[in-house]
């Protein structure tokens, strides 16, 4: 951690209020892997008894939080795993979900690490489950004696193109989604799509709204991967049950994936604020949780998108037919365009929070096209209006699986 240490000013005139001060200045670099790693659970795949140790005396004890189901479903392969590899662990199991991605979850772990008595440069935690294990984890883990490293094993595609890649941690604090959270990367994370395959359907169709956010804005052949494959990925889970789909479950979480990093590691701490990933995430928090627990995160995103669509169709950004294929492309990847809770005062409402959130500016990305964006922050009450009422006429006219 390199750093400086100055002396600003220094009080030389005793008959003045003392004026001294120093200027701190350090920063810390950043550095993690994430790795594509088929069959993670595999006795000879010893990615994961490494992780996040960099080949160091490594003690093979191990505190791993698993998601409640993953553990009923994998359970028994994780324990092959760990005693092929001469493993003790001490499991964490999270009944998670949104509603418990609070504190008291975290509150849970931290015990369970204290009572395990981690040694925090040879035993990095395990993170085992989808977006809500990972981000609780990761709030833990930058908690507990300020940091302890963790290791991230996504097994939702959320996890996959999302929540396991970047080094944002939250719970949900006081109604508000992800009020409390922190900055804390990874030591690693494992990208495993094996995983998706007891993936139930709804939850595919979560995560393939964040992989469409990345090619909306900036990857048109991602899209059009999606419209061409968005059903088999769907149906298939992503396990390639044939060489093209194989191809394309690859080449689309590979583009997902990469479109997400190259935009988060320019701007980690988010310090600037015009971020195109925030695409579909400027009213989705308010509707998800308006929504909760009808509404999962990435079918939210989705009406966001839906609408910001709209209003972009409106202000000529984007063509009829543009329109049509992304409404077309949610609808075969079963995603909503509209919620019944999706009111225009709680548009106008969730758009003077992001507001706020955004340091006074609207920062709203609005697609241009397919595959590309703009930034604007002009967006009117009446324009949400407008919006809300196009998408629930579109929900009516082709209902969605979702809704
Ligand atoms: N930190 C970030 O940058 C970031 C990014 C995106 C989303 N998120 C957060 O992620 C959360 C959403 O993540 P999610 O969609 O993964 O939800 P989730 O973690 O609740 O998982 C969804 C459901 O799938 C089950 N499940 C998990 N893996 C499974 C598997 N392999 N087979 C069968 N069932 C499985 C879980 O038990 C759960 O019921 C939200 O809280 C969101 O805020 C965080």
């Amino acid at each position: 951690m390199p750093g400086n240490l100055t002396l600003a000013r220094a009080d030389d005139d005793l008959r003045r209020p003392p004026t001294t001060s120093w200027l701190v200045e350090a920063t810390r670099t950043v550095s993690y892997t994430i790795s594509v790693s088929r069959d993670v659970f595999s006795p000879d795949n010893p990615s994961l008894a490494d992780a996040g140790t960099a080949g160091a005396d490594n003690t093979r004890r191990r505190f791993v939080v698993i998601d409640k189901t993953v553990h009923e479903i994998y359970g028994g392969l994780l324990d092959s795993y760990l005693r092929h590899h001469d493993m003790t662990a001490q499991l964490c199991v999270l009944d998670a979900d949104e509603q418990q991605k609070s504190m008291e979850s975290v509150m849970e772990v931290v015990r369970g690490l204290d009572e395990f008595g981690v040694d925090r440069r040879r035993e990095p935690i395990i993170a085992i489950g989808g977006g809500v294990v990972l981000d609780i984890v990761g709030l833990a883990s930058s908690l507990y004696r300020r940091h302890t490293p963790y290791v991230r094993v996504p097994t939702t595609l959320i996890g996959l193109v999302d929540a396991g890649v970047g080094v944002k941690t939250g719970v949900n604090f006081n109604g508000h989604k992800n009020r409390l959270g922190t900055y804390e990367a990874p030591a690693t994370a494992l990208l495993d799509r094996n995983f998706l395959r007891s993936l139930d359907r709804r939850n595919m169709s979560n995560g393939l709204a964040e992989i469409l956010k990345i090619a909306l804005i900036k990857d048109r052949e991602l899209f059009e991967r999606l419209e061409g494959f968005g059903g088999p990925l769907l149906d298939e889970r992503m396990q390639g049950a044939t060489p093209e789909t194989e191809a394309a479950a690859r080449d689309v979480l590979r583009r997902a994936v990469h479109g997400m990093l190259e935009e988060l590691q320019p701007n980690l701490w988010e310090g600037r604020l015009e971020r195109l990933v925030d695409y579909g995430h400027s009213f989705s928090p308010s509707i998800e949780m308006a929504g909760l627990p009808e509404l999962l995160h990435g079918e939210a995103v989705c009406i966001d998108m839906a609408m910001t669509t709209h209003i972009a169709h409106r202000r000529g950004m984007v063509t009829d037919a543009e329109l049509s294929r992304v409404i077309d492309v949610m609808h075969v990847l079963g995603l909503p365009v509209h919620h019944a809770g999706c009111t225009p005062e709680l548009l106008v409402k969730a758009l003077v929070d992001t507001t706020r959130h955004r340091d006074g500016l609207q920062r709203l990305p609005l697609p241009v096209g397919i595959g590309d964006a703009a930034f604007v922050n002009d967006v009117s009450a009446e324009e949400l209006r407008l919006a809300a009422e196009a998408v629930a006429e579109v929900a009516r006219a082709v209902p969605s699986g979702a809704e």
